[in-house]
């Protein structure tokens, strides 16, 4: 089991959580925070301090971010265990589930336009 980062990080990449990491496992893409499935030790020393409550342990991501699970093994796909994020520094991409997950918002606001995309309220 491991802690994943969901949502709530892309964007604002707030860097709160990695201070608290005791073994720099917390690793940055170019729009969210990944914590690394093997490297994490479950100390939930990360949870409590992300201010827009991004960090979830595994079991208990919500419904809607279930993707981030998977986003946050998948960026570690080809880097392997590096050992430790500072000494990697910022890695120049972010998980394909993520982007696909951006993705099915922004169809869905499509389909879904405001009420002043549609015209309504619009004078005649
Ligand atoms: Fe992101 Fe929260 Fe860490 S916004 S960078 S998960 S403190
Ligand atoms: Fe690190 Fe502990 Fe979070 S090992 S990623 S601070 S759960």
């Amino acid at each position: 089991m491991t802690y994943i980062i969901a949502e709530p990080c892309v964007d604002l990449l707030d860097k709160a959580c990695i201070e608290e990491c005791p073994v720099d496992c917390i690793y940055e893409g170019n729009r969210m925070l990944y914590i690394h499935p093997d490297e994490c030790v479950d100390c939930g020393a990360c949870e409590p301090v992300c201010p827009v409550e991004a960090i979830f342990y595994e079991d208990d991501v919500p419904e809607q971010w279930k993707d981030y699970t998977a986003a946050n093994y998948e960026f570690f796909e080809d880097l392997g265990s590096p050992g430790g994020a500072s000494k990697v520094g910022k890695i120049d991409k972010d998980a394909r589930v993520r982007r696909r997950a951006a993705a099915a918002r922004a169809r869905a606001l499509t389909r879904c336009p405001s009420p002043r995309r549609r015209g309504v309220g619009r004078a005649a």
